[in-house]
């Protein structure tokens, strides 16, 4: 269909279903085991509701906010998804063209099907990228991975920490008549299973014996602001303090790790008062992301203390099925969405959001 009929993200992920090709559908849309945690991820949020205020001024509403020290349009960015070149031929940099001109913030992943370099060339001066990393078993390629990084203007390293192995995805797996990984950038070339599906294919090099003391060595190493992607209790939020990161990713990996992970917007709600009774709440930022597809989904997390969401998989569709003018509506779909919603809530701007302006009862009786 024409991208006139595209009113919603679900829709993009109904074309993609029957557009894309049976490799890039699997690895995409795939969740772990019985993709339980895939679908709790969605439901989580059916349980969220509002409580919307009237009779207020919302003539103007402002969408922007600031993520990690940076203005940005909107509090949702484009988070880290491997092997863009199963969607699109021009991969991750469809995606960079079109956060650049919509003032979106971009996650760069370790296992893009693009050069790092070839994802920074094509970004706008002015436009923000954080990176994604998986830690290398060789400590020396990571350490310049990071570098590099930085020394590209990266501002922001995300480390992924949910994903010492990766999960069984099994959608994934069935397809692995694939032929040629050569989307993939990849240093371990010779230790391609192909019978585990793309995903675990390409991870065999990801360190398993990663702990805290992690955050020291790449303290050293580098000046970029940390974060820790894959949180998923409040113990390890706690930790994260302790070790004074700047911020978490509240996520099960869109679903594709652990089975019967947490929902990350249950984390939230759960952590955040109890980051703020501790006085620790201001010291760092909190993300979420996992079944984020709608705006009434972004501002339900930001009202329970999110800084900001990640968006994954719709992404990836709207690229697969539209190229760019598919990212470019996405984007502009959500923002729409976003300014309407709030005008639905009674407010202007996003710092006026707060736990007042939601109902969780229907949450704690699950
Ligand atoms: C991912 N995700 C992911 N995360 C990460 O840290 N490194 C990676 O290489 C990838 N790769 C990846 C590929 C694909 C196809 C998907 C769908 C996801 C997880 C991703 O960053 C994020 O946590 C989820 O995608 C969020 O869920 P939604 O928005 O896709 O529902």
């Amino acid at each position: 269909p024409p991208l006139s009929l595209i009113y919603n993200l679900h829709d993009f992920e109904f074309v993609a279903r029957h557009a894309m090709d049976k490799i890039g559908w699997a690895y995409y849309s795939s969740g772990c085991d019985d993709e339980i945690t895939l679908r709790e991820n969605h439901l989580s949020y059916q349980r969220v509701l509002f409580k919307p205020r009237i009779l207020r001024d919302v003539t103007e509403v402002n969408t922007s906010t600031t993520m990690l020290g940076t203005k940005t349009s909107c509090p949702f960015y484009i988070t880290a998804t491997a092997l863009g070149k199963l969607g699109h031929e021009d991969g991750e940099k469809v995606l960079t063209r079109q956060a650049a001109r919509q003032d979106v913030i971009q996650m760069i992943p370790t296992l893009a099907s693009c050069s790092f370099d070839e994802i920074v060339d094509v970004k706008h001066p002015l436009q923000t990228q954080w990176f994604q990393l998986y830690v290398n078993q060789d400590k020396q390629v990571t350490k310049e991975l990071v570098q590099h990084a930085e020394k590209r203007g990266v501002t922001a390293l995300f480390i992924t920490v949910d994903a010492p192995q990766l999960g069984r995805r099994e959608k994934d797996m069935r397809s692995k008549d694939f032929e040629d990984l050569s989307h993939v950038q990849d240093e371990n070339d010779n230790s391609i299973d192909r019978s585990q599906g793309a995903a675990r294919a390409i991870s065999s090099f990801i360190d398993t014996g990663l702990t805290w003391e992690l955050i020291k060595w790449f303290r050293l190493i580098t000046k970029m602001k940390i974060l820790l992607k894959g949180v998923q209790c409040v113990e390890d939020v706690l930790m994260a303090v302790e070790h004074g990161v700047d911020g978490v990713v509240l996520s099960n990996h869109g679903g594709r790790q652990l089975e019967y992970s947490p929902s990350p917007i249950e984390v939230l709600a759960e952590v955040v008062p109890i980051l703020k009774q501790r006085g620790d709440y201001e010291k760092l930022e909190i993300y979420i992301d996992g079944g984020v597809r709608r705006a009434t989904d972004v501002l339900k997390a930001i009202c329970l203390g999110a800084k900001g969401v990640g968006i994954g998989r719709p992404f990836l569709y709207a690229m697969s099925t539209y190229g760019d003018d598919g990212v470019y509506k996405a984007i502009q779909i959500l923002k729409d969405e976003m300014i309407m919603n709030m005008r639905l809530l009674g407010v202007n701007t996003i710092d006026q959001l707060n736990e007042l302006y939601i109902d969780t009862r229907r949450m704690n009786r699950c």
